[in-house]
């Protein structure tokens, strides 16, 4: 079996030779490689490569100038650029224990399997490292979300949301992953039926450094989540119906204040013209940033069309409430659900357009050549 051990690291330096060191313990007489890939502002590149220096089995190093898709866009490029037919997929901060990988190791090489995942909620795992009550529960939830939501897929997976499991790369299809944070197994299960086990783990306490779990990468999965089960164009059905209800309250908070009611619609207007293409840009066409040019022309597209189409919107709501005496909030409503459609249309075809092809799996762009073979 070639074994290449996949490493995610940002800022990790204080881990990387711990890390090594326990792997080598472990999988001694075992051939395998280490790919870091590296998203560090900080100097775990160098530490990477001295560590490389010095050690038995060939540790390469992603560093990646660009980073797209986190720790998950991390994962695929790392996966893509191994060598190994066999993916051991594992977290930098020794939180996921070297010592397992043995047994997953084993448990693959029966040859039924596609994916050998390393649980912490199956009997015999904990999840004892993970900080605090309130990240516990926060955990225990989405997983029953997420298996609520694909019941098939993850029939048999008791921990879809770790960041630990050994994968056949050749029952992946690298290029229909769309990473975007830190839950890459759900990513590929959800994305194609594949033949599962799993091996329980204590989940530890991190050896030195801060975890990089926020808020933030929290509604980036719940974001993820409403992709993979709804498609995109739910998504942004989802940050549209909050825009629309953002618009509406400031609508209503204006007139309240005395505004009259065409000039608290074109204010609302312009503030979730803003405010939406922020939440496209970070949440929902996320995956589509890298590859459709200049964050500034992609924002004048998105705001020159929303601008005409308040124009429009505009004197629309006007004859309607002039004609129908329809409350103007409730015209209002009216007029942002018709809009909703064509402006899915203009940003998923137009605004988000591919610039240029996405990069062969072989030159990903994104990856400097930085590559060092020990
Ligand atoms: N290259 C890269 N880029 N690596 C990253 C990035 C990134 O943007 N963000 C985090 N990492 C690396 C970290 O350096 C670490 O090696 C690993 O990914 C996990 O990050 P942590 O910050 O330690 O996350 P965690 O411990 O809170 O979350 C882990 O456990 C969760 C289970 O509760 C991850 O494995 C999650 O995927 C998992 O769901
Ligand atoms: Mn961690």
């Amino acid at each position: 079996m070639d074994l290449s051990i996949v490493v995610p690291t940002f800022n990790e330096g204080a881990n990387v030779r711990e890390l090594l060191r326990r792997l080598a313990a472990t999988l001694d007489g075992t051939a395998y490689e280490v790919v870091f890939v590296d998203d560090s502002t900080d100097d775990t590149p160098d530490v990477i490569r001295g560590a490389a220096e010095t050690s038995e089995v060939p540790v390469r190093l992603l560093h990646r100038e660009r980073p797209v898709g986190g720790l998950g866009g991390a994962v695929v490029e790392g996966v893509r650029a191994a060598s190994g037919d066999w993916c051991l997929v594992m977290d930098g901060d020794l939180q996921h224990p070297p010592e397992v990988i043995p047994e997953l190791l084993e448990r693959a090489g029966r040859g039924d399997v596609d994916v050998v995942v390393a649980s912490r909620y199956m009997s015999g795992g904990t999840s004892k490292g993970l900080a605090g009550s309130v990240r516990t529960a926060v955990s225990r939830l989405s997983t029953v979300l997420t298996k609520a939501m694909f019941p098939r897929k993850l029939h048999g997976c008791s921990d879809p949301m770790t960041g630990f499991f050994l994968v056949h790369r050749p029952a992946l299809e690298l290029e229909t992953l769309r990473p975007r944070g830190f839950k890459i197994l759900l990513e590929i299960l959800a994305r194609r039926q594949l033949r599962l086990a799993e091996v329980p783990f204590d989940f530890a306490e991190r050896y030195a450094g801060r975890s990089k779990a926020s808020f933030t990468q929290g509604v980036r999965f719940l974001t993820q989540l409403t992709m993979l089960r709804f498609g995109r164009m739910s998504a942004f059905a989802l940050v549209g119906g909050f825009g629309a209800l953002a618009n509406l309250a400031i609508m209503w908070a204006l007139i309240a204040v005395g505004v009259e009611y065409v000039w608290a619609a074109i204010v609302a207007s312009e503030i979730t013209i803003v405010t939406n293409f922020l939440l496209l840009e970070y949440l929902v066409f996320a995956d589509m940033r890298a590859d459709s040019g200049l964050m500034r022309h992609r924002f004048a597209k998105s705001f020159t069309f929303n601008n005409i189409e308040a124009v429009i919107r505009i004197p629309v709501l006007w004859v309607l409430v002039e004609a129908t005496h329809l409350p103007s909030v409730l015209a209002a409503a009216i007029t942002l659900l018709a809009a909703f459609v064509v402006r899915f249309v203009f940003h998923a075809l137009v605004v988000y357009a591919p610039r240029k092809r996405r990069p062969e799996p072989a030159t990903a762009a994104t990856v400097s050549a930085d590559e060092i073979a020990a």
